[in-house]
């Protein structure tokens, strides 16, 4: 409730006057809906304190502010010559076209179609040419020079997942998430996935210096499952109400109050960061069971929640072009009201295991460097016992290059956190690929 009412006080502020707001691991959120309300205005507000956008009017072509020209319901923008989602231009939080550079605007989804104050016939897909400024010309549907930024669907866009038949660790499915336009898959993350447990091993995605600012005031879909969790109610089993249901079948129903209480509770932990995404449609596909982990709350607005965003900013300003392996791995235990521990799984048959640890693996083929960050996820271990699941020398603790992380890695409640080199990362967790990391660490 204190959360709740911090977050609707927050709301009016946040436009006004960029002044610091209190750090979500400060505040006590109830559910991970909350949390997630919050940290959409804690990290737009973040955002300012280090960025200032500006629109330069030197050059011809377009200019279209990330905040400012990008409008909800919001269509798939797709660069027409190169086929892939149009990005910023580098960090700047500008979209740059050249003058009759086209942009594919696509309304994916059955009943979708575009929407403009000046649209001639209804379109589901169609092409949008840079005029000047932020203004595109739409021949045969847009009538005359218009505001790129009013242009929106009816409907939000529909994202997908689609099972390939690539293979990841261990013969593995890989699960593809992003948006159809014209036939083609255009995607944002891929999940290497164990059907068998409803296990995420990991999810993939390329992150550089375009993804420095992303849109704000996006709100937060529901979370889908998608055809991957067959006759299984996932969203269902990440409730709280089932984890008190398990944790007293697992553990006895003495010690359901000892581990669930109005803070310490399992969230649905995002591995692909909402704020990972630059724009509205990316953000929403982030929602998808084949992108989350059962993962403690109070670590998920802690360590975890600082490192994406310590992450993003330092790949923004050194111009790091990486690919991100977030996961998990193991199965993280509590003890019984007999003093054993007992491994933690949500659902039945040992499917969706609680992980003991969340890691991000960030590698820059180009440098050839790669660092892999990780944190324990259960804030009941002792210290002693969490400096015993460290499984490698922490090449961030005391090393200055890392100093723009701002974690508390030896706080247990907010996840115990350590970095590796990749090889003494892969001689615990060989799920992620034997990179080329002759230059050593990427700090
Ligand atoms: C761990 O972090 C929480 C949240 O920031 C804080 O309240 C607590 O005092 C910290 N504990 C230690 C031991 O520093
Ligand atoms: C942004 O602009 C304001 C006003 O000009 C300035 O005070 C602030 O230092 C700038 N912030 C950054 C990160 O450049």
């Amino acid at each position: 409730m204190f959360g709740l009412i911090i977050t609707l006080a927050v709301v009016s502020t946040v436009t006004a006057l960029p002044s610091r707001l209190p750090d979500p691991s400060e505040i006590a959120f109830t559910s991970d809906d909350q949390f997630e309300d919050y940290v959409d205005i804690w990290l737009a507000n973040e955002q300012l304190q280090w960025f200032n956008q500006t629109t330069s009017s030197e050059r011809s072509g377009c200019t279209l502010r990330v905040n400012g020209d990008f409008g909800q319901p919001q269509p798939v923008f797709i660069n027409r010559a190169r086929n892939v989602f149009v990005t910023p231009n580098g960090n700047t939080g500008n979209v740059r076209l050249n003058a009759g550079e086209e942009v594919i605007v696509a309304c994916t989804g059955a009943n979708r179609l575009i929407r403009h104050p000046n649209i001639g016939p209804n379109v589901q897909t169609a092409t949008a040419r840079c005029v000047s400024n932020n203004l595109v010309s739409g021949a045969g549907w847009l009538n005359g020079n218009q505001a790129f930024g009013q242009l929106t669907c009816n409907n939000d866009a529909v994202y997908e997942t689609q099972q390939t038949a690539q293979r990841c660790f261990n013969n593995n499915v890989v699960v593809r998430s992003g948006f159809i336009v014209n036939n083609v898959f255009h995607v944002h993350y891929w999940s290497c996935f164990d059907v068998n447990r409803m296990e995420v091993l990991y999810v993939w995605y390329n992150q550089d210096n375009t993804n420095a600012i992303f849109q704000s005031g996006v709100d937060r879909p529901s979370w889908l499952a998608g055809p991957h969790f067959p006759g299984v109610n996932i969203n269902g089993i990440y409730t709280q109400n089932n984890q008190r249901t398990v944790f007293a079948n697992l553990l006895g129903a003495n010690m359901v109050d000892r581990y669930l209480t109005s803070t310490q509770f399992l969230a649905r932990g995002h591995l692909a960061a909402k704020t990972d995404y630059v724009f509205a449609t990316a953000q929403r596909a982030t929602f998808f069971f084949i992108n989350a982990a059962p993962q403690w709350q109070p670590f998920n607005a802690g360590n975890w929640m600082r490192l994406e965003s310590n992450l993003r900013r330092r790949i923004a300003a050194a111009n790091y072009n990486t690919v991100i392996y977030t996961g998990t791995f193991g199965v993280t235990q509590l003890r019984n009201s007999a003093g054993r521990l007992v491994d933690i799984f949500l659902h039945t048959n040992n499917r969706v295991p609680v992980p003991l640890y969340f890691y991000k693996v960030v590698y820059d083929a180009n440098r050839r460097q790669g660092t892999a960050f990780v944190s324990i996820n259960n804030p009941y271990y002792t210290l002693a016992e969490a400096r015993n699941l460290q499984f490698c020398t922490d090449r961030c603790r005391n090393n200055a290059a890392f100093n723009w992380i701002n974690w508390q890695p030896d706080n247990i409640s907010v996840g115990y956190s350590f970095c590796c080199t990749i090889p003494d990362f892969r001689r615990r967790i060989a799920h992620v690929p034997n990179f080329n990391v002759a230059n050593g660490l990427l700090s």
